[in-house]
């Protein structure tokens, strides 16, 4: 016989107090296995990285339901819904047995795919992934590819799955069952479940940020399926929206809609000032520029520190209305770091994940990015994600500055096992150059704000963000 399907009812509720970021990090940390610096793989290894890490493939944001409603009124997979309610009712008023093993025959038919399609490992990004592989996302014109279910195109289905394997996705799986018809002993979900995926690890700020991209700001649940019964146990979700490709497929503007949204919504949470830097002068009515120097420990560090900020604290203190703060983002909270972010207009910083918080300065602020020896022509492609951030989330990338210098590697220097020595490699110091760059940023940073100053002068408040 069949069983009831339990229902689930979540209460909302992570600790209060902690940010979803640090909140999701801590919850998905201890299932992850360590990844040296998760985003800056270099494309030679893409492959081997993915197979080899396998992290948690997906992460659920589940939300009560009463927060969001879909947007589309009744639909023809309500509708549909209801029809197939009707028969059951028929058949319950006519006792049908042959109508009740049908529809336990309908339960026990759900058939479940892998939730990682292993056929896809070669083009894991491409098209339509290998992340449920068998569906194909909505996607009208410059707005984000998605997928929801219950839906037009799912019949009226619901989406499943089964398994908690937390390193290897291909041991879970997915399937899409009638309402009145889910799996045998399923957990029902109820509310709506925000389902995404994407190659990387959820510990790094900007992956986690991005599948955040499209939320309206409320502190979401993370689902860790606790509770739920055994790992074999499926669960089915009343609502599910699901997005594999982050912010892909996104227009510009879209997307920078986003990003002011992320900056507004992460400094309301940390009670910063949404004024803009504009409201910011000093005693003689000059703009303050705020230059943050953001820096590592370890891999991709100054080899000297004290004299690269040397240089721009030189350079800050010949200009008017210039301020110097060193930062390193591996002791800053959530919190702190949008409080510092807020502060500055030039963010100088190595390359790493810690220069994703660049989206939570101002628009139109300033990066100076840099690399260790080799990484130009061995890193592949994903040494230019900053630019790629800087461009979508309105900041001007100002360059980058590629040490000539570093570890000597034993194999011919385009060779790539080189890449293994120079990922690591630290960052040297040329006064002359990192000093002439100061000055130019310095400058321009310096006469866009005062352009700024004197068209805006009029207006009360001044653009930091406005969160609609
Ligand atoms: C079917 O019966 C259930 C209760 O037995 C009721 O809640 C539901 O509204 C009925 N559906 C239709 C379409 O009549
Ligand atoms: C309905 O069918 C069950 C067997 O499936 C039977 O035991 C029961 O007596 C039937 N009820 C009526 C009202 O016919
Ligand atoms: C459903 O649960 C029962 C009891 O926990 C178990 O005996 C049965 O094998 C389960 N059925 C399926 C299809 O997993
Ligand atoms: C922000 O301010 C409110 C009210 O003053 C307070 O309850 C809240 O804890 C503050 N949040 C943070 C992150 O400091
Ligand atoms: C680092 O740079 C400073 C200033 O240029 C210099 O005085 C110091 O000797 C350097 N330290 C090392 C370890 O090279
Ligand atoms: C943060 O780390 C840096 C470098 O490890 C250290 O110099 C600094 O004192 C630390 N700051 C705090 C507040 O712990
Ligand atoms: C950013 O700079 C552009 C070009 O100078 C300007 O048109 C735009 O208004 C600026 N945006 C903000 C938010 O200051
Ligand atoms: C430092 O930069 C200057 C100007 O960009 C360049 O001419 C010089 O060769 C560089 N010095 C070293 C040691 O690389
Ligand atoms: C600002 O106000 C002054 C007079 O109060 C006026 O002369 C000036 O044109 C105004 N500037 C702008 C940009 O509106």
């Amino acid at each position: 016989m069949t069983k009831a399907p339990p229902v689930l009812d979540r209460t909302t509720g992570t600790g209060a107090g902690t940010s979803p970021i640090s909140d999701k990090a801590h919850r998905l940390k201890h299932h992850h296995q360590r990844t040296p610096s998760p985003f800056s793989f270099y494309s030679p290894k893409l492959s081997v990285y993915i197979l080899s890490t396998c992290v948690l493939l997906f992460i659920l944001f589940h939300i009560q339901y009463s927060l969001h409603t879909p947007p589309s009124s009744p639909s023809p997979s309500w509708s549909l819904t209801r029809q197939w309610q009707r028969v059951i009712n028929t058949s319950a008023y006519c006792n049908s047995s042959e109508l009740k093993s049908m529809a336990d025959l309908l339960r026990r038919s759900v058939t479940f795919l892998p939730l990682k399609d292993l056929r896809y490992a070669q083009a894991a990004l491409q098209g339509h992934t290998w992340f449920m592989s068998s569906m194909y996302d909505s996607h009208e014109e410059g707005e984000v590819q998605f997928q929801q279910f219950p839906s037009e195109s799912s019949q009226g289905r619901l989406l499943c799955m089964k398994g908690r394997d937390k390193h290897d996705g291909s041991w879970n799986s997915y399937a899409l069952a009638w309402p009145e018809t889910l799996p045998l002993n399923a957990t029902f979900m109820k509310g709506l479940t925000f389902v995404s995926y994407n190659h990387y690890n959820y510990d790094n700020i900007w992956h986690g940020l991005s599948a955040m991209a499209t939320f309206d700001g409320r502190q979401p649940y993370v689902e860790g399926f606790e509770g739920v019964g055994d790992d074999d146990q499926p669960v089915c979700f009343e609502k599910s929206v699901v997005m594999r490709h982050n912010e892909g497929g996104m227009s510009r503007e879209r997307r920078m809609e986003a990003y002011d949204l992320m900056r507004c919504k992460a400094r309301v949470y940390c009670n910063v000032s949404l004024e803009g830097r504009l409201a910011d002068v000093n005693g003689r009515g000059v703009p303050v520029i705020g230059i943050t120097m953001f820096m590592r420990t370890g891999p991709r560090s100054f080899r000297n520190e004290t004299a690269v900020v040397g240089i721009f604290q030189r350079e800050c203190a010949k200009m008017d209305g210039c301020r110097l703060m060193v930062a390193y983002s591996h002791n800053l909270s959530f919190c702190e770091q949008v409080k510092v972010m807020s502060w500055t207009d030039i963010l100088v910083s190595p390359h790493g994940a810690q220069l994703t918080n660049m989206f939570l300065m101002d628009r139109n602020s300033s990066v100076m990015e840099f690399f260790p020896k080799g990484w130009l022509k061995l890193a592949g492609v994903g040494q230019f994600v900053y630019q790629w951030i800087a461009s979508w989330s309105g900041m001007r990338h100002q360059g980058a500055w590629r040490d000539p210098n570093g570890d000597k590697c034993p194999f011919p220097e385009d060779d790539r096992r080189c890449m293994s020595i120079f990922k690591s490699g630290k960052i040297g110091c040329n006064e002359t150059y990192f000093g002439e760059w100061a000055r130019n940023v310095l400058n321009e940073v310096k006469a866009r704000k005062v352009d700024e100053l004197a068209s805006k002068k009029n207006t009360t408040t001044s653009s930091g963000c406005t969160c609609s």
